[in-house]
């Protein structure tokens, strides 16, 4: 797979690339994107045929896929060294889709949810939308080495309060891949407390050479929490678009009557082409997985090389999984933040994003989500996807550093 040709996706109906919604975060509709967390890049070539076996049939009708928690199976064995029966996967019509289920089955209205942030904003949106109280807790942060950690005192505080701890890892957007140590500290404390976690590993099969991800519920098997771990193929293969993933519960009772619900609401079925691409990613994508990986671990020592000697006050923050990072831009903000104040006549495309990615689709033409995104608190961050060909990326941060530098 030739990694550095990235597709150009202008005409494709993608939400990352659509000017409107460019614009309402970065003020400018010609920013170049590198925001929404899918990648640039064409699925594997196996997961493209069968989606194209699909159409050649110009026949769409109901399917039947047995073997679709089978090949889940066996990539969680081959990818993680997970041995989890066929039958005690359970298909779900999307990541976001399992955990809203799972919070509204398992949990009730004003109970505590706790969240680590920085955190994917649909996290925040669930727990409000389903009347429960976040627990806002930050990951800490340690800006001399641009790198997020769990700081464990403070987690454990938190969850003393909480009902449920609504995790993701390895974590987006911090980029951490927790280590067994950290997983069975946060099992352990689960237990102890009698609370639910909810793993959110969707970024799983995308770590980095060197590190490597653990399943939640693999480190549970000797402990014995209350915990559910989610996966999916859809950032893995760039699939995202059709919503798919599989759940591990470590109570039989929890997946079961997660089962009657998804029946009686009839979700529990995918479609013909959820159904084709997943079976396919699951059962040939190895390859193109390794690959990939090793492409996104060299992409981000390139942005970490350039951004050490380019003068702009950008760091990246310590990136171990996935295409998506939080760059460091603490040591720019009150200048860039000034330069808002003082030209607001250039800012005015659009009313979303915040005072830096307003600032950089302006003055470097390139769409980013704001920190604040993930969180109030977090404004003086960017969040940048880096899934794309590395001339892009390192184009689009030199543009960026040079706007800072002219400030
Ligand atoms: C941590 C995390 N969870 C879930 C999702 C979305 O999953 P889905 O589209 O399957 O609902 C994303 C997408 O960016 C994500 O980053």
């Amino acid at each position: 797979m030739d990694f550095s040709k990235a597709a150009d996706r202008s005409h494709t109906n993608s939400i990352k690339w659509d000017s409107t919604a460019i614009e309402n975060i970065s003020a400018n509709p010609e920013a170049e994107p590198f925001w929404v967390a899918d990648m640039d890049f064409p699925t594997d070539s196996y997961i493209a045929e069968a989606g194209r076996k699909v159409a050649e049939t110009g026949i769409y009708g109901y399917p039947s896929f047995p073997l679709l928690t089978a090949k889940a199976s066996e990539w969680l064995e081959k990818k993680h060294g997970w041995k989890v029966p066929a039958e005690e996967i359970t298909f779900a019509m999307g990541l976001l889709h399992g955990i809203a289920s799972c919070m509204d089955l398992f949990t009730e209205k004003g109970d505590t949810i706790l969240v680590p942030t920085p955190a994917y904003r649909p996290f925040r949106e669930i727990t409000a939308n389903q009347e429960r109280v976040m627990i806002d807790h930050e990951l800490g942060y340690d800006h001399d080495r641009a790198s997020f950690y769990l700081d464990k005192e403070r987690f454990r505080k938190d969850a003393e309060k909480a009902r449920c701890i609504l995790f993701c890892s390895p974590h987006n957007p911090s980029g951490i891949v927790f280590s067994e140590e950290e997983l069975r500290f946060i099992l352990e404390t689960a237990k102890e407390l009698g609370i639910l976690v909810i793993s959110d590993e969707i970024h799983s099969d995308l770590v980095h050479p060197g590190k490597k991800h653990i399943p939640m519920n693999k480190v549970n098997e000797s402990i014995g929490a209350d915990c559910i771990t989610l996966f999916a193929p859809s950032k893995t293969f760039n699939i995202a678009g059709e919503h798919s993933s599989f759940i591990v519960f470590s109570s039989k009772e929890k997946r079961e009557k997660f089962r009657a619900r998804e029946h009686a609401m009839r979700l529990d079925e995918p479609s013909i082409v959820i159904g084709e691409l997943a079976s396919s990613a699951y059962e040939h994508g190895l390859e193109y997985n390794k690959e990939l990986c090793a492409y996104l671990g060299e992409n981000v020592k390139r942005i970490d090389d350039f951004l050490k000697t380019s003068g702009s006050g950008m760091k990246m923050v310590n990136a171990e999984a996935s295409f998506v990072a939080f760059l460091d831009c603490m040591d720019v903000y009150d200048k860039v933040k000034a330069e808002a104040e003082a030209h607001p006549e250039k800012y005015t495309g659009g009313n979303g994003g915040g005072i830096l990615s307003r600032f950089f689709g302006v003055n470097a033409s390139v769409a980013v989500n704001d920190g604040t995104w993930f969180g109030d608190q977090w404004g003086r961050f960017v969040r940048f996807n880096y899934g794309t060909s590395q001339d892009k990326v390192l184009a689009a941060l030199k543009r960026m550093a040079e706007a800072l530098k002219a400030l």
